[in-house]
């Protein structure tokens, strides 16, 4: 397969499961600890060796632009107060000049159409897409997981993340049906967004990190409504599927769904508690508030 270089974070939601606090702030925005969400997946993308990352926005979220940019007057001020760990963070976490690229969806059509909003930008080469509402909490990211794993696999082949729900749950996600084994991965025979529990071909779903053939653009530029009267990513990737191999990764680390409430939560917590600077307090905090 050709090096994955791009990723496209499409933040252009509405977020409405976070109002009102989404109301004029973005979903991707909110911390978890002190980190936004994006960057959180955008340090995921980096560690991965992606170099150009792109963002599918849409209206109140220029502010996702300016965390990406740098912000002179606080770095000023951090210089004069000698506040040098702070300002070695800024600037860590920084994208290179150039290395990131904005585009619009005017309007919230789906994650398809989020997608193929992108394909100037991404161009004839396979590429990486990252849910930012989706944390993986590994020491080696879910993303170079799955690099590392589709480097074993030739050609114009497609990876999903994939992973164990209990089934009882599997009528709320995307789901596979697999087939033998190739090294780490699975082939993947079969998706199906949202089946009925008793038709689910498995209980491993699509966990928000994909890496995608530019062949995807083409079927996505259709605009075929699905599920919601939206343009699903997980129809155009069955289409793409009756012409290119697709493997499932069951990466290793633990996943937050932090575009709902609990996992949001969830994953405060659980990254609190991987800060030595602030587990020990944190942990006693919890304690009391669980009697
Ligand atoms: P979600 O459906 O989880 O996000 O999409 P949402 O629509 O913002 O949230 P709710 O359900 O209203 O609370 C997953 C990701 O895809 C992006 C979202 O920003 C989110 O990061 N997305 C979704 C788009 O960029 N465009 C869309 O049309 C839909």
């Amino acid at each position: 397969m050709k090096p994955i270089r791009k990723a496209i974070f499409p933040v252009a939601g509405l977020g409405t499961r976070f109002l009102p606090a989404t109301k004029a702030m973005p979903k991707e925005m909110l911390p978890v600890v002190d980190r936004p969400l994006i960057q959180h997946v955008v340090d995921e993308a980096r560690q991965a060796g992606i170099e150009h990352f792109i963002f599918v926005t849409g209206r109140n979220k220029g502010v996702i632009e300016d965390h990406f940019d740098r912000q002179f007057e606080l770095e000023a001020t951090l210089k004069d107060r000698k506040k040098k760990a702070d300002l070695t963070l800024l600037q860590q976490d920084l994208p290179g000049p150039g290395s990131t690229s904005f585009t619009r969806q005017q309007e919230p059509l789906g994650l398809g159409h989020a997608v193929w909003c992108a394909r100037e930008l991404v161009g004839d080469e396979p590429f990486a897409l990252l849910l930012p509402d989706v944390l993986v909490q590994h020491e080696t990211g879910c993303l170079a997981q799955m690099i590392a794993a589709a480097s074993e696999v030739g050609g114009r082949s497609n990876v999903i993340a994939v992973e164990e729900v209990p089934h009882e749950r599997v009528d709320q996600y995307g789901v596979v049906g697999i087939g033998a084994k190739r090294g780490k991965m699975f082939t993947i025979t079969e998706m199906v967004e949202k089946p009925p529990r008793d038709q689910a071909p498995s209980n491993l779903t699509i966990t928000g990190r994909y890496i995608l053939q530019p062949e995807i653009f083409n079927i996505l530029a259709e605009g075929k409504r699905g599920a919601g009267n939206e343009i699903q990513l997980t129809d155009a990737m069955v289409e793409l599927a009756k012409k290119q191999p697709f493997y499932g990764l069951k990466f290793e680390g633990k996943s937050f769904d932090c575009g709902s409430k609990v996992g949001f939560l969830a994953a405060n917590v659980a990254y609190a508690l991987q800060r030595p600077d602030i587990a020990p307090a944190f942990r006693e905090e919890l304690k009391k508030l669980l009697g």
